[in-house]
């Protein structure tokens, strides 16, 4: 049989809710039309994000029991450490909350105001904590990752002409180059070994450290074996650890392809950083053997990075994205091409041409999904990335797209085929969707709590 299955069998279920569309009307009244403001309870499918959100193994839950919650020394931390050591090969491992803890330290400590860090795409948080400490993050990722429709199999790859001429223009301001892998901006985008490594050398030529924003490495791992040549016999084990073999050191949430439900790290080659990040661990996260998490979620990370990297596991992780791509493509749905590693984007420009984009595409297609079927996805768009100037214009975003990100090893088959067919009817009568207006935001970060209204 040709069908790529769940690789696991459920031993232990949480109950979802089926509610009615005057109900949800309710709930998405009350919510201000903003899905961040919805209960979960009410939520059908929720598609919200891929972090922290999946389901823990039998054998996690057994290491959560044999967790060692010593202050220090825990039994605990040194499985932690020797996981992620056996697959970084790096030696000097500070455990931390989640993953923009270890950003907010490593760059604390290795980055001054006034210096720029290349990346393909900086993640938010990323971005958001080096321009905390007066430091400029440069996205520098290949045009087609730009393109939603081109067709590239490593989309999530750095423009390496674009990183040479920053080198040589600017390079005293460089203290290390970044990339995360997979490229979360556009679903989880690969970045190739062959990118990686000519990354790597190019820094290494003006002496620069490389540091993998290492959060989906694993499904990385799985992109390489599948599309890049010569790759097809290894194991996503062996290619993983080639990854970090060509960098110097990582951050990681291990709320991704960890598979713990909270955690994080950084982990180092060299000695140079550890000491004072580990100073600054000690001041708001805790002490070096625990950073933050309780013995038991060192013991689930250490496992969760061991069966992350299970062909099978991953071959049906890419098939899910891929999945219900496929089935939208062939209804006529525009979405980012190719699908990633952990999520769908609907265009929605595409798929309510009748909005304009003051009445937020993006959000308002958010709201009819929850709406048409109980699912919950993310706006990346105007209401997300734009801006209310303090002369009452705004600006906005390039792209108004829609993020459905797929929690790992939680929803099965027939809960993407009912997203499939909740999507086709629904752009089978998208004009009906009505546009949206902000009412109330805030100044930052205004789209996890603006109130909105029908345009
Ligand atoms: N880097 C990347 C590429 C991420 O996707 C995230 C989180 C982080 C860093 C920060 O890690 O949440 O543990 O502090 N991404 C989540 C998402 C929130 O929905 O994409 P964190």
């Amino acid at each position: 049989p040709r069908t790529v299955i769940e690789p696991f069998r459920v031993k232990s279920v949480e109950p979802i809710r089926l509610t009615t569309p005057e109900e949800r009307a309710r709930r998405l009244e009350e919510a201000k039309l903003n899905p961040f403001r919805l209960r979960a309870e009410d939520v059908l499918l929720d598609f919200l994000t891929d972090s922290g959100t999946g389901a823990m193994s039998a054998r996690q839950w057994g290491g959560i029991m044999a967790g060692d919650e010593s202050y220090a020394g825990a039994a605990s931390f040194f499985r932690f450490e020797a996981a992620v050591r056996d697959l970084t090969g790096y030696p000097f491992v500070i455990p931390t909350h989640q993953g923009r803890a270890a950003e907010r330290i490593l760059f604390s400590v290795a980055t001054k105001r006034g210096d720029v860090v290349p990346s393909n795409t900086h993640f938010d948080t990323t971005r958001a904590n080096l321009e905390y400490g007066g430091v400029e993050p440069l996205d520098l990722v290949i045009p087609e990752g730009l393109e939603p429709r081109a067709r590239h199999p490593f989309k999530g790859n750095i423009d390496l002409a674009r990183v040479e001429r920053l080198l040589a223009e600017q390079g005293g301001r460089v203290p290390f180059g970044m990339i995360t892998v997979t490229n979360n901006s556009g679903g989880g985008q690969p970045v190739s070994l062959e990118n990686l490594r000519a990354y790597r050398d190019l820094l290494r030529r003006h002496g620069k450290p490389l540091v993998v924003d290492a959060c989906r490495f694993a499904e990385n791992a799985m992109f390489v074996k599948l599309r890049e040549p010569g790759q097809a016999a290894r194991t996503p084990k062996a290619i993983a650890r080639e990854m970090f073999s060509l960098a110097d050191g990582c951050t990681m949430s291990a709320k991704k392809d960890g598979l713990a439900n909270i955690g994080g790290f950084i982990a180092l080659r060299d000695e140079r950083w550890v000491e004072a990040a580990r100073n600054l661990l000690v001041l708001t996260e805790g002490f070096p053997t625990y950073g933050g998490l309780a013995g038991r979620d060192l013991e689930a990370i250490a496992i969760g990075l061991e069966e992350v990297l299970e062909e099978d596991y991953l071959r049906y992780r890419l098939r899910t994205a891929e999945y219900l791509g496929e089935k939208l493509l062939a209804g006529g749905v525009a979405i980012v091409e190719p699908t990633g590693g952990h999520a769908v984007y609907l265009d929605a420009r595409a798929f309510l041409p009748h909005l304009r984009r003051e009445e937020y595409p993006g959000w308002a297609l958010c709201d009819a999904l929850y709406l048409a079927g109980g699912i919950r996805g993310v706006e990346i768009g105007s209401v997300m990335f734009g801006k209310r100037l303090d002369d009452g214009t705004e600006t906005y975003h390039h792209h108004d797209l829609v993020r459905l990100a797929f929690p790992r090893r939680v929803y099965t088959q027939s809960h993407f085929d009912y997203a499939a067919e909740a999507i086709l009817e629904l752009a089978a009568r998208a004009r009906e969707v009505r546009g949206v207006r902000l009412v109330r935001q805030s100044r930052y970060l205004r789209h996890f709590t603006a109130e909105l209204a029908w345009a």
